[in-house]
């Protein structure tokens, strides 16, 4: 089956439904999305988006704190664009419907997180995703040039390597599209599309323990570099220091806004720990505070630590933080009157498809937006709130890149084949999967974790080599699944981790290696690039 389009989006969070509404004022868009529609990194946001709206605070001051969180990597005119852009995003967010906190006077209620020097999270309670992705959603609803597909997973794009025409002759690759598994009827359809936007998100599932959803597996990362796009950064795993320490709560959120509400990390004796580690202390960047609990827990040998909120008048948390309060207290903590135990978690890739400030990647037709790319915002460190922020712009950027190519230069399709699957079965060998995906996750989080060394790094390299080499064997002789693509996609993002934590001979941002404990900016002060050879 053929679906075509003028657009196709693949991703159904902030960043790609908010380009998906500004693509559909010029053209017909196809949103493919993995599982039911809200289901994205997105949904879970807490904290809020950075953006400056007090009158006391300035471009200038954001785009500080963000360069000062960045370490030394961050593109200063990818910040410059962003911080300008946010208050005029924030502003259609509410113009949609997103209904964010305010004070007793009318004002917006700016929440503060690490490495902030001012209040200017815009924040609806400690739930924005949830408000942000439905109110997209309604507004995508009532556009009815936007069709949703849901249960559709992108295989691979569709660039010259699927036609049957001679690479030799192409100087740069083309993307038409996207092969997408309908989940339901478990057929492979060709989406065809004039320009084809990747808003396909994260990869936190790459690591055992992660605050991101299932969906998070570095589809969009991985697609790109097979595709021979320029991916950058990988490195660069953000850690959240707090998710809470609970066998049965897979890592659930504990905001970084209830510690610019005031909450203070401590240890199991109630010593106050991060005074030692930065003067922000425990609204220090997150790099910062995720490096000190594991120092304080390797120390210790203590399970957690833990985030005291006790000292704040009940009546305010339960109202500034009704999820957080109602999910711990399932878990019988209830955090007005005990402190809760955190552990840091894997919790957003800084890395991804290189785009420039139009959102355009290497390969033309395709643009990206949001987690699954690298535009430079975030260099080795990514300031809190700054994603959605980055999201909702680039989403914004990419749809006006992608309006403009179709409408100079976007070329007719060629005949795209149909998805090949001759020589593939049905494989009754699914353990095999589960058990490579564990394998992966195991590795990730031993030896590619907050704390790096040549040894691990190398031990992790040859453990996914072999993993690699096995799941592409697994792929080519069966039927795809969603299971399937997604293995195939952790596998590929792993090594692409690994490889660049090598290649940086250094420590800078998320980046700490005990063999190069120091930064060098002589030598890496630039971003890691890794392209595939193709053509
Ligand atoms: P996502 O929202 O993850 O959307 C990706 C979409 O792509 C999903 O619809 C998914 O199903 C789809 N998809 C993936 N692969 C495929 C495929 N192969 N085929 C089809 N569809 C596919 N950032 C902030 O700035 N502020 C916060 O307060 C904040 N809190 C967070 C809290 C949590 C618990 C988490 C996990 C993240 C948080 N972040 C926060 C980070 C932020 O939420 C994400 O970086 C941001 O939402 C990413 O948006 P996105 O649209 O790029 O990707
Ligand atoms: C949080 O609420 O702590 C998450 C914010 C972010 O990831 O930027």
């Amino acid at each position: 089956m053929v679906v075509e389009t003028d657009f196709l989006v693949i991703g159904s969070g902030m960043a790609g439904l908010s380009c998906a509404l500004k693509l559909a004022r010029q053209g017909t868009v196809g949103v493919v999305t993995k599982k039911e529609k809200a289901e994205s990194n997105t949904n879970y946001a807490q904290g809020g988006i950075a953006a400056v709206i007090d009158p006391a605070d300035s471009f200038t001051k954001h785009v500080q704190d963000t360069l000062d969180a960045g370490d030394g990597l961050c593109h200063r005119e990818a910040v410059e664009l962003i911080v300008r852009e946010g208050p005029g995003r924030v502003k259609e967010l509410a113009e949609i419907g997103v209904d964010f906190t305010r004070k007793e006077n009318g004002h917006l209620d700016l929440g503060r997180e690490g490495g902030h020097h001012i209040n200017r999270i815009v924040h609806v309670k400690d739930h924005t995703g949830r408000d942000v992705e439905n109110a997209l959603l309604e507004a995508v609803k009532n556009e009815p040039r936007i069709t949703i597909y849901e249960n559709h997973s992108a295989i691979d794009l569709i660039t010259e390597h699927h036609l049957f025409t001679s690479l030799e002759a192409t100087d740069q690759l083309h993307c038409w599209g996207a092969y997408v598994l309908d989940d339901q009827t478990a057929r492979v359809k060709r989406f065809i599309a004039r320009a084809t936007i990747l808003a396909s998100g994260g990869c936190g599932q790459v690591y055992l323990h992660s605050t991101n959803p299932s969906i998070a597996t570095g589809d969009g990362i991985a697609m790109a570099y097979r595709a021979g796009g320029r991916i950058a950064n990988m490195e660069f795993m953000q850690f959240h220091p707090t998710s809470l320490y609970h066998s049965e709560a897979n890592s659930f959120l504990i905001s970084e806004a209830v510690r610019g509400f005031g909450g203070r990390l401590v240890t199991q004796d109630g010593q106050s720990f991060m005074e030692k580690y930065h003067p922000m202390a425990s609204l220090a960047p997150r790099d910062i505070v995720a490096r000190a609990i594991d120092t304080e827990l390797k120390k210790s040998g203590a399970p957690c630590v833990f985030l005291d909120i006790t000292h704040k008048n009940a009546e305010e948390i339960k109202n500034r933080f009704p999820h957080i309060y109602q999910n711990c207290l399932n878990y019988k903590i209830d955090i007005t009157q005990e402190p809760i135990p955190v552990v840091p978690a894997a919790h957003y890739i800084c890395g991804g498809v290189q785009t420039d400030l139009d959102a355009a990647t290497s390969l033309s037709g395709l643009f990206a937006c949001g987690e699954v790319t690298c535009t430079g915002v975030h260099g080795a460190n990514r300031l809190a709130s700054n994603s959605l922020l980055e999201a909702v712009v680039f989403g914004h950027l990419a749809a006006e890149s992608a309006m403009r190519f179709v409408a100079n230069q976007g070329r007719k399709s060629p005949a795209i084949p149909p998805w090949d699957d001759s020589g593939t079965f049905n494989s009754e060998e699914w353990v095999l999967l589960s058990h490579d995906r564990m394998e992966i996750k195991n590795i990730m989080w031993d030896y590619v974790g907050i704390v790096r060394s040549n040894l691990r790094l190398e031990r992790a390299l040859n453990r996914l080599r072999l993993i690699g080499q096995e799941v592409e064997n697994f792929y080519r002789r069966t039927r795809v699944t969603t299971e399937l693509i997604e293995l195939r996609n952790l596998a590929t993002v792993a090594m692409l981790i690994v490889r660049s934590a090598l290649l940086r001979k250094e420590s800078r941002g998320l980046h700490y290696t005990t063999d190069y404990p120091r930064r060098d900016d002589e030598h890496f002060q630039s971003d890691t690039v890794l392209e595939k050879q193709v053509i």
